[in-house]
């Protein structure tokens, strides 16, 4: 068997359950150290308890891996450092950062507290910031000790919520979007290091999104999150180096990558917004339609 990340040292946030968990298991199965990184806290966020993080890491040892475990809150800026230096002084070096670890507390617009919307964007945007930061700024450290690249990877978590717009997920979906915005500029910022940066969309069955609506057996199996982490592993591997700057959706019977924001139709400059309103109709009516869930054109 080819190992894609032999020798590598990966931080897994999130890694505990779920997607991450599968992730970690991933990557130390091709060769990766891992810092089982996880909270322990319910869906909404609360509580902590790292025991199941333990667990990840335990499996990883068992199957002749090395993995440690922290339990940092992500979106902790001085957590998140404490996370990485912690991945740097156990094993020697950082590699590959899979920014995985989220929350939801769904609730409509109009009812949305300012701890709903601060929680969630806490965990996901600046949890994404934070561990990104330091790994970056280690990083650019590394490459000018080396006087060469790095073949530093990150790799962030959107979802379908972000980039196509769910209801009921304002507070949700404006992080993931942000996080594929943050992939985007911070790819272009840290291409000239060597380190690539990429999001992938995840679809998987797990605590988070069981509850949606009954599932058959078999959408089970299609679901199962193990399903995601081989699009993760080849991004977090050397070889991935000429791709970045991409949010790619994985899990649910599919791998596909997503395109983004593009000018659509344009019509020169105009003074007077009363001629200018049947010229913007008119184009809105020319362009693509935004996607639906599915990431298809609404009808
Ligand atoms: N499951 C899906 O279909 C789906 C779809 C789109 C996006 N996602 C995203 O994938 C990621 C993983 O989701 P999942 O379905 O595996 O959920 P999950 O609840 O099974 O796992 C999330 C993990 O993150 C941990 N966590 C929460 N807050 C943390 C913090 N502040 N610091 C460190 N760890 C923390 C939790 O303890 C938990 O173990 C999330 O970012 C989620 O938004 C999942």
């Amino acid at each position: 068997m080819t190992l894609l990340c032999e020798g590598r040292v990966a931080i897994v946030t999130g890694a505990a359950r779920g997607v991450g968990r599968e992730h970690a298991l991933l990557l130390a199965k091709h060769g990766a150290k891992v810092v089982v990184n996880d909270l322990g806290a319910a869906v909404d966020g609360s509580g902590a308890d790292t025991s199941p993080a333990q667990e990840v890491a335990d499996e990883i040892k068992a199957m002749g891996g090395e993995a440690v475990v922290n339990g940092d809150d992500v979106g902790n800026f001085d957590g998140a450092k404490n996370m990485v230096d912690q991945a740097i002084n156990t094993f020697g070096q950082l590699d590959i950062l899979v920014n995985n670890a989220g929350i939801l507390r769904d609730r409509m617009l109009v009812n949305m507290t300012e701890e709903e919307w601060d929680a969630v964007v806490h965990v996901h945007l600046k949890g994404t910031f934070a561990p990104t930061r330091h790994a970056a700024s280690y990083w650019r450290a590394m490459s000018k000790q080396n006087d060469g690249p790095v073949y530093g990877r990150v790799i962030n978590t959107s979802s379908t919520s972000g980039i196509y717009g769910n209801v009921g997920q304002t507070n949700y979906g404006a992080a993931k979007a942000g996080i594929a915005a943050f992939t985007v500029i911070a790819a272009r910022e840290l291409s000239r290091l060597g380190v690539t940066v990429n999001a992938i969309s995840p679809s998987a069955y797990t605590r988070m999104t069981d509850y949606l609506r009954e599932y058959t057996e078999d959408e089970i199996e299609e679901r199962a999150p193990r399903w995601v982490s081989p699009t993760v592993v080849w991004l977090a591997s050397e070889e991935a180096g000429d791709i970045s700057g991409r949010v790619i959706q994985a899990g649910a019977g599919m791998v596909a990558v997503c395109e983004g924001w593009r000018r659509g139709a344009e019509v020169d400059a105009m003074e007077d917004p009363v001629a200018l309103g049947p010229k913007i109709r008119e184009m809105c009516g020319k362009v693509r339609k935004n996607s639906g869930m599915d990431g298809f054109e609404l009808d």
